[in-house]
Formats: structure tokens, sequence, C-alpha cells
């Protein structure tokens, strides 16, 4: 019996949560893998309920279970709070919290959905790359940081900081992953401008000599972002730290049509994982019935497959996904002229008529 902890979150997140909790039931009622449920809070959600958006009470659940599956964190209604109260630093505390440092965010083009890429087709058809983003260190913890008063006004700063061994263990997973795939690890830094880049890339240069079957190259991270609108099916496996993993990885999500479609996993080194939509929270149509589940349902599958071992039961649910978008269905986000729209509840029930069929 695996024991996951559902942190549902803000916005969409309850919405799209329930429809994964219809997959893991029906996973449940006709297979021998038993997987128990435990809900917590986090984000705005666990603010107004506990003060905190990220309670001791959670990494106390998360501790105790095998996996998490996260819908999203955020919204309007606290983004004026001071920033250690805010949404978003329950995420980053939970990353950083369960050292979950190897962020996987596959970009991958389903052929029933070409048209909804803003790219050509011959562009972009059979698209499937992977980028592992760097989650807990960089910038985005790196110290000293904060804003204060220098030469009489306002100062900004924050930190750029990688120890080589933060580097070397994204570089194993990458690796690790690219052996299971293309054997292509391509790593984004900024090495021509800033040292810690320089340090990156001298760091997977040492880790690519563990791995004689993969190939090694580095772009920079501008080129990178050009080289993913122009040409994305170069890439197999892209290895890069937090900050330039967040921004190429909304872009790559973007050449597959819709970010409703994409999972992600986040890992610690002994594979227990967070899951969760790469999407985020769209406060706009929350309570709508019209947002997409799909990501949140392939991040189940997805945590099969890389916690749970359970591999057989991850394909299940891909196919599942591919049955009924050969079918037609649509949320709105994906959805073309012809197309069967659907709402949230109603795709969610889709997935699990097209699991037990
Ligand atoms: C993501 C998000 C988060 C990040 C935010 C919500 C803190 O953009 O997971 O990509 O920047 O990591
Ligand atoms: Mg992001």
């Amino acid at each position: 019996m695996s024991k996951i902890l559902i942190l549902p979150g803000d916005g969409i997140g309850k919405e799209i949560v329930a429809q994964a909790i219809k997959v893991i039931n029906s996973l449940n009622d006709n297979n021998d893998m038993g997987m128990s449920l435990e809900d917590g809070l986090i984000g705005g959600a666990a603010y107004d309920e506990t003060g905190s958006p990220l309670p001791d009470e959670t990494i106390k659940l998360a501790k105790n279970c095998d996996s998490i599956l996260l819908g999203a964190v955020g919204g309007p209604k606290w983004e004026s709070l001071e920033r250690n109260l805010r949404p978003e630093r329950g995420l980053l505390g939970i990353r950083s919290e369960l050292d979950l440092f190897s962020n996987l965010r596959p970009a991958i083009l389903y052929p029933q959905l070409a048209n909804a890429s803003s790219l050509k087709s011959e562009i972009v058809s059979g698209l499937d790359l992977m980028i592992v983003r760097e989650l807990v260190g960089g910038i985005y913890f790196g110290k000293p940081r904060g804003i204060e008063i220098k030469d009489g006004e306002r100062f900004g700063i924050n930190s750029a900081t990688y120890y080589e061994s933060e580097i070397a263990r994204i570089g194993h997973s990458a690796f690790q992953i690219a052996q299971k795939r293309g054997k292509r690890v391509c790593s984004v830094d900024k090495a021509n401008v800033l040292e810690v880049c320089e340090l990156w890339r001298e760091v997977m240069e040492e880790v690519s000599k563990d791995y004689p079957d993969v190939t090694l190259s580095h772009l920079y991270v501008d080129n990178a972002a050009m080289q993913l609108v122009k040409d994305p099916k170069q890439f197999d496996v892209i290895v890069t730290s937090n900050l330039f993993g967040d921004v190429l990885s909304d872009c790559a999500a973007m050449l597959t049509g819709s970010i409703g479609m994409l999972p992600s996993a986040s890992l610690n080194k002994n594979n227990y994982g967070m899951y969760e939509p790469i999407h985020g929270s769209a406060p706009d149509i929350s309570g709508k019935d019209i947002a997409n589940p799909l990501a949140t349902i392939l991040s189940v599958s997805m945590m099969l497959r890389y916690s749970l071992n359970q591999e057989e039961l991850a394909k299940k649910i891909d196919i599942a996904v591919i049955k009924v978008l050969d079918k037609g269905y649509r949320t709105a986000d994906i959805a073309f002229e012809g197309d069967k729209i659907v709402g949230t509840m109603e795709m969610g029930d889709l997935i699990v008529e097209a699991l037990e069929s």
C-alpha cells in the first residue's frame, strides 16, 4: 500500500486534483496495488486556515508519505501579503524542505493536438523533450538576498550560487534519464558572463565522463531559448539551473499547444517525489468547470512511473488519455472547431471510463 499526500492548493487546484483522485480510485478498484490518500494544506488555502502557506503539519504528513500530488498555488487574494507568507513560499518551502532537487518537465506534443501549437506542425510534430531543472538551489535560494537601503536609495539583491555537489547531482539525474531516452544531454548556462555558470559547465563535463554512451553539448541560455522555438526537435534532454529552467520550461510547454497538458515530477535522491501539473492556479477560471485536468492526471502517471515503480499502471493512464483525445474530446484550452468540448469533471469521467474499458 502506498500513501499519497494530496495537496490541492488554490484556484483550479481542487477541481483538477479531484479528477486525478477519480483516476486513483479507479486504479485502486481494478488493481492489486492500493494507494491510500491523505489530505493536506499548502499555499493560500493553508495561509487562510493556519496563517502559514506551509504548515509544519504538512511537512510532517509529507515525510510520512510515499509521494505527493499537488494541484497549484497562488492567486490575487494573497498577492499583497508579505513575501514570506505568500502561497509561492509554500511551494518553494516544500521543495527545499524535502530536497526535491530534480525537476523533470517533459514536453510532448500529442499528434491529436498538433493544431494547438503556435508553431508550424512540421516543426513540432513528434516533439518529445525533457527539461531537467535544478529545483532547490541557484538564485531562487542563494544568499544574500533582500531589499535594503544603500547609498541613500533602495537596493535589491539576489545571489546565483551553486556548490559543485549541487551541480553534479542534477547532472547525474539528467544523464541517467538520457540513457533511457535519446542519449543526448544539452546543458544550458550563461558561462560567457557568469562565474557560477562557468563552474556549472565544468562540472557537467566532469559528470559526463561517467556516461560514455551519452553525448553532452552546451548552449548559452539566450541561444537555447531561440533554438527551442526555431528547431525544438533537436533536443532530447535539457539540463539547467533553477531560474533558466523556470523560463525555458514555460516556453517548451507552449510548443505543445497547451500548458494544460503537461505534468512534472520533483524528486529527491531516493526518488521520493512531488508530482504536479506545470501550469499555475489560474484563478480567473477557477470554479467554472472548464480547467483542463489532464496535466494532473498525467502527473499521477509520472508518480506511478518514477516513485511507485508501477510502469504498467502508468502506461494505462497514458493510453486512456490518448484514447479520449482520439475520440475528439477536449477541454476548452485545447479545443478546435469540430471537437467535442467537455468540462473538467466530464474529462475526468471520460478518462476513468477509458481506463476501465
Ligand atoms: C514553477 C512556478 C514556480 C517557480 C512559482 C510558482 C514559484 O513558476 O513551478 O515553474 O518559479 O518555480
Ligand atoms: Mg514557472
